[in-house]
């Protein structure tokens, strides 16, 4: 008898409109593939945490056996997620925090060494001096106040390096280019930007671009393995370097498994960045087209799978007509 998932994941995603987020569903597809006891509930909350909060509650009411969430902001998805931990849901936290601690894990970038290592390598850049602009994310959600905390302790060290503005881009484009516009003249001195992921520094990019400045280098965060994002635009001198911001979509659904078949789990897995520069990109890709390469044969070698115990069914159906008649 042909048996089906035996276990409802629900995962509330802030947005699913974006590269990263793209990238982290992928991973968490191919996890999926190795785990056909589980089936997962996908909501995306389109940066609307009023939304994301509601979404949970319709999960849970639709039950679920474990909730993944990566929260748009900290404080507003705080008190949905601890009342789904307090009814006995297993919750894990991805990427984004909330402000709580009713969660049985968390899984997530390093954050504060990601502001720390853009900072060292704007130093080293600019030789210790020079005119920088930080654009945050959303202030409300955890990355944002993390990566900030990392860039300016690491800038202590360096009193040659003034930031001369901070602008808040809320992880878009959009509103990156209009902070840009409303703090023109702050662009037009800057040396460095950093942006606290790439779909902003692309963004700044293309602003100065238009002004006609062309002396500004560009820094951002995620390095996503797609045309247009972050590998792609330090392999094209757009960007001078992006820090690695691991999705975490694969750990979240091995994690979820291993909490339904009852294993114990750390609380808090740290995922490792690493930074992406013309030094190292060209190996990067390398190792992102192998690793892609690898993916499309698995997915082909299950294809053939299914096909193969489908056509098996059929012929245990057909003999079963064969037997009875
Ligand atoms: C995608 C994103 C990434 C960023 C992360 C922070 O939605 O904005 O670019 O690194 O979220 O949570």
């Amino acid at each position: 008898p042909e048996t089906g998932p035996k276990y409802r994941i629900g995962f509330s995603q802030c947005t699913g409109n974006d590269d990263w987020r793209r990238n982290m569903l992928t991973e968490m597809k191919r996890e999926l593939f190795y785990h056909p006891e589980m089936q997962l509930l996908y909501r995306d909350a389109e940066s609307d945490s009023k939304r994301q909060v509601q979404q949970i509650q319709e999960l849970l009411a639709g039950k679920i056996d474990i909730l993944v969430v990566s929260p748009n902001e900290a404080a507003p998805l705080a008190p949905v997620i601890a009342a789904a931990y307090g009814k006995g849901i297993p919750v894990i936290i991805l990427d984004r925090k909330a402000a709580t601690d009713s969660f049985t894990a968390y899984i997530g970038g390093d954050n504060y060494n990601i502001g720390k290592l853009a900072a060292e390598y704007i130093a080293a850049r600019l030789n210790g001096h020079g005119r920088i602009i930080e654009v945050t994310g959303l202030r409300g959600s955890s990355p944002t106040v993390e990566r900030h905390q990392g860039f300016r302790d690491a800038l202590a060290h360096y009193p040659g390096l003034k930031v001369i503005a901070t602008l808040e881009g809320s992880w878009v484009a959009e509103k990156t280019r209009e902070a840009a516009a409303r703090n023109d003249s702050a662009v037009q001195q800057a040396d460095v930007i950093f942006a606290q992921n790439d779909v902003m520094a692309y963004s700044m990019y293309r602003y100065c671009r238009e002004k006609g400045l062309t002396h500004t280098r560009f820094i951002g965060v995620d390095a996503s393995p797609y045309p247009d994002a972050g590998i792609d635009l330090v392999s094209r001198h757009v960007l001078s370097a992006s820090l690695l911001y691991p999705s975490g979509g694969k750990e979240a659904i091995s994690m979820a498994a291993d909490i339904l078949a009852g294993k114990k789990v750390p609380r808090n897995t740290l995922l490792q960045t690493v930074l992406i520069d013309s030094s190292n990109v060209k190996l990067m890709r390398l190792q992102i087209d192998k690793i892609q390469a690898q993916h499309q044969e698995i997915e082909k070698q299950q294809s053939l799978l299914q096909e193969q115990l489908s056509l098996y069914q059929d012929q245990q159906h057909l003999l079963r007509i064969v037997v009875t008649t």
